[in-house]
């Protein structure tokens, strides 16, 4: 009989191939890798790593835009997903499991005393926004320069000149009304002075502050002291909706988040991502009250048919269990200051212009700065070429780092509990070659 050894596209005609189906060759935008102009194509994930359709293998600090916290491929969350294809890949179904893991969010999310689930982010970010607005009668919100709330309409504005503070605010996308932009009031995050004028200005206008707790969206901009304590004060005396998004931030530094690091608790918060390790799963939750006026108690409108499906309910069950063991989170973070110290090492001692931030499981890597970075406005002279130029040699030499995006503030990236000394030591030897390139 005859056998033929498969021949494996080259990444690049892939591309080629894609475009000619899938609009602009991608299933999401961001997956298209600004710096090696396609995206990367993968066989399959396991642990740490991503394998290449060729077999390569890289050591992956994307993990799957911060959902795989666990690891890719993690035997737990398998077997859980196993168990919902077993019961017969029930949707639009309730069960016991959806209570038991809303309880599990309950204990371990500060802000969350009723809880709702959905599928992605970008869906219970609006769902919050919806319900400040039905609390308050009042339509205008409060969001900060860069940070991130998903791709809905109410979160597509920025302001114009991020640099300039009178600049005003406009549609970030194509096919968003300038007339949105009315509700819209942005301000630098860290900023006192701006907020605090936003508030004096606006304050009893506003249904909802909302920020990311950490805005890893721009890399890695922890809040400054007393920043979070300010947001929550105000927004109480304003009688104003504070959301916490910890779509991204969530159980990244702590099982509770943000919010029980800083001890600062909003009055709605949303997670996605690391929730359910993998598999589309998000939801809101806060204060009894707010969250009465959902349907069916109240008159805000969410439902869908596959929000809170069994199989990303009984992943998160087994992600919650996973994450709960005893000083995780300790090594966690031990593991990330080691390796977050050392990577700066690295690029100081090489002399690259480089800073490294991150807090906990995330972090930015910001090329041609090296003061600390404050506000997404510090963040927006990030080199891209030298970003370039470091990912493209990193990605030759098997270590994996997104990019997000071509202009200003360079994306996160992050590992997982799945990467082991020896993954950490292999990286920060690559890291040490390519920064040695990047000067040469
Ligand atoms: C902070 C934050 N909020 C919301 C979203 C949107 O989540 P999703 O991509 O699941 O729609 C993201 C996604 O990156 C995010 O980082």
């Amino acid at each position: 009989m005859k056998t033929t050894t498969p021949v494996m596209p080259d990444q690049h005609d892939l591309f080629v191939d894609a475009q000619a189906v899938l609009a602009g060759g991608v299933s999401a935008s961001m997956r298209l890798h600004p710096y090696l102009g396609r995206p990367l194509y993968v066989d399959r994930g396991e642990g740490a790593y991503l394998f290449g359709l060729d077999g390569t293998r890289y050591i992956d600090f994307n993990m799957a835009n911060g959902a795989a916290l666990l690891g890719h491929d993690h035997p737990a969350v398998k077997k859980a997903v196993i168990q919902g294809v077993e019961m017969g890949i029930i949707c639009a179904a309730e069960t016991p499991y959806h209570e038991q893991l809303a309880a599990r969010l309950v204990a371990i999310i500060p802000a969350a005393e009723r809880v709702r689930f959905s599928s992605v982010g970008t869906e219970v970010t609006l769902v919050a926004l919806r319900i400040a607005r039905q609390i308050t009668g009042r339509t205008k919100y409060l969001k900060f320069d860069g940070h991130f709330h998903g791709l809905t309409e109410a979160w597509l504005y920025k302001r114009e000149n991020p640099l300039d503070a009178d600049s005003p605010v406009v549609p970030s996308s194509g096919g968003v009304p300038a007339s949105g932009a009315d509700d819209v009031v942005m301000v630098p995050w860290n900023d006192v002075a701006a907020f605090e004028a936003a508030i004096a200005r606006h304050g009893d206008e506003l249904a909802a502050v909302i920020c990311e707790g950490i805005h890893y969206n721009a890399g890695c901009i922890p809040p400054e002291p007393g920043f979070l304590e300010l947001l929550r004060s105000r927004c109480t005396e304003h009688g104003i909706v504070f959301i916490m998004d910890e779509v991204l931030s969530g159980f990244r530094t702590n099982l509770g988040g943000v919010q029980a690091q800083y001890d600062v608790i909003p009055d709605l918060t949303t997670h996605a991502k690391a929730l359910a390790n993998g598999l589309p799963l998000s939801s809101v939750s806060g204060r009894e009250d707010l969250m009465r006026a959902l349907a069916p108690t109240g008159p805000v409108v969410h439902s869908g048919t596959y929000s809170g499906h069994i199989l990303s309910v009984l992943a998160a069950l087994a992600t919650l269990d996973a994450l709960s063991e005893p000083g995780l989170y300790d090594r966690l973070n031990a593991t990330a200051d080691a390796f977050y110290r050392d990577l700066q090492a690295i690029f100081d001692r090489a002399g690259v212009p480089a800073r490294v931030q991150g807090m906990g499981a995330r972090f930015g890597i910001y090329f041609g700065i090296t003061e600390p970075v404050r506000t997404w406005s510090d963040a927006m002279g990030h080199d891209h070429e030298l970003n370039r130029r470091f990912a493209a040699g990193c990605v030759e030499r098997g270590v994996y780092f997104h990019g997000y995006t071509r202009q200003g503030p360079p994306g996160h990236a992050g590992f997982s509990l799945a990467h082991t000394p020896e993954d950490f030591a292999e990286t920060l030897s690559v890291v040490e070659a390519v920064a040695r390139e990047l000067v040469a």
